[in-house]
């Protein structure tokens, strides 16, 4: 470890709440597919901040594109009619079946806002007394009070935060029973990733999507899809749900959304709209001037360049040449799983020591759940960095 980056972990144990358990890395530069450290290295980047810089890091017509309306207009808040933010509304719902929008600022707040809208429609546009919000385990909703008891999971995340919001119930992954179960005439709404991401990129089966859509329309209950993370063209098509030709009452977006610019977004249908109306929920920041010209420039490019379709396309070619690994070392590799470049590997050996091999070879990805290597990289990668991947990954494992 170089003299520099000992500097920065001090720097950093004295300045800021130790929340993150960060990677052993400093990044000062990042370009492209690329991560540089404080000396210069290069690493190959197969996390993209965690699947948000999906059109590749440090873009010169973002930038360009937030160096205009910065220029313009930066913030004026939500009291004032502002241009940017519906066209960027109109780009977003160009792209799904949703009618209505509200822009907030991240993954977390986006789920509140979903949350808070099921029950406010139900109490003041249904006027009946749902509340309850039904979760699947391993799910990951944010870190709020709320979509942190929504969240599947327990340990550190949960641990002294009590008490916890009333009106969440949390079911076995996969199970139709189970669910039917914990219907109750208090529930709201069915909330879930349809491909889980931090849960270690499972996605739902069909059938199993098709069981929750006929729960809900029997049982009169709303359906929110967490595309925090899958979204975004991210698994092949512009939004996971589309894949299961399914159209949410809700669902949410973000990290993608403004390649790298915090935004969270909020889409429903006009029906479940209607819970919300003035002074029912806000948000200072949400839909501002910049971040919705950003996130504009990011759609535009997203369809112009195809990249749900090469989002699928590599993605195939990371799973083909994955498999290569797996019947080379059947003892080490247990699987692949995931859609498009929300994609991973399972593996039968120590994950962490194959994650730190990575890294010591220049290759970053994200571990999850222990043994599941997840790739997220940008959704411009090539086939040669998806070569480079798997011949490094091809070498550790080797070696363990
Ligand atoms: C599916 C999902 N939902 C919500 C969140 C929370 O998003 P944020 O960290 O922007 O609050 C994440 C973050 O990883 C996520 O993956």
């Amino acid at each position: 470890m170089s003299n520099k980056f000992d500097k920065i972990v001090e720097r950093e144990k004295a300045l800021l709440c130790n929340t993150y358990g960060r990677y052993p890395l400093a990044i000062s530069k990042a370009k492209g597919c690329k991560l540089y450290d404080l000396d210069g290295q290069e690493y190959l980047d197969f996390l993209a901040g965690i699947a948000v810089c999906s059109l590749g890091h440090s873009r010169v017509d973002l930038a360009e594109v937030m160096a205009e309306q910065a220029k313009k207009m930066v913030h004026v808040s939500n009291l004032f009619y502002q241009e940017p933010q519906l066209d960027l509304a109109e780009k977003l719902l160009g792209t799904c079946g949703a009618d209505k929008v509200f822009f907030c600022n991240s993954g977390a707040e986006a789920n509140e806002g979903a949350i808070k809208l099921a029950r406010r429609y139900m109490h003041r546009v249904m006027n009946e007394d749902r509340h309850e919000i039904i979760t699947l385990e391993r799910s990951f909703h944010g870190r709020t009070l709320s979509t942190l008891t929504a969240t599947g999971q327990q340990g550190p995340i949960k641990d002294g935060f009590n008490p916890l919001p009333e009106g969440f119930l949390t079911v076995p992954f996969g199970n139709t029973n189970a669910l039917r179960g914990a219907i109750n005439k208090h529930t709201a709404a069915i909330m879930v990733e349809v491909i889980q991401g931090e849960g270690g990129v499972r996605p739902l089966s069909s059938e199993y999507v098709n069981d929750i859509v006929a729960l809900c329309k029997e049982n009169g209950i709303l359906l929110i899809v967490d595309e925090v993370q899958s979204g975004m063209c991210r698994t092949g098509k512009f939004w996971a749900h589309q894949h299961y030709g399914i159209t949410p009452d809700i669902f949410t977006s973000a990290k993608a959304l403004a390649n790298g610019l915090p935004i969270g977004a909020v889409l429903c249908t006009d029906k479940v709209a209607k819970g919300f109306g003035p002074g029912s929920h806000a948000t200072t920041f949400g839909g501002g001037a910049v971040v919705s010209a950003v996130a504009s420039k990011v759609i535009d490019i997203m369809l112009e360049e195809k990249l749900a379709d090469r989002a699928m396309e590599m993605g195939e070619f990371a799973k083909i040449e994955a498999l290569k690994l797996q019947t080379k070392y059947p003892d080490k590799i247990a699987g692949t799983r995931g859609l498009g470049l929300l994609f991973g590997i399972e593996l039968k050996c120590d994950g962490p020591k194959v994650w730190n091999a990575l890294l010591s070879k220049k290759v970053i990805c994200n571990l999850t759940q222990g043994t599941i290597l997840r790739l997220v990289p940008p959704l411009t990668i090539g086939k040669e960095d998806i070569l480079t991947f798997m011949s490094v990954l091809d070498s550790v494992l080797a070696e363990i």
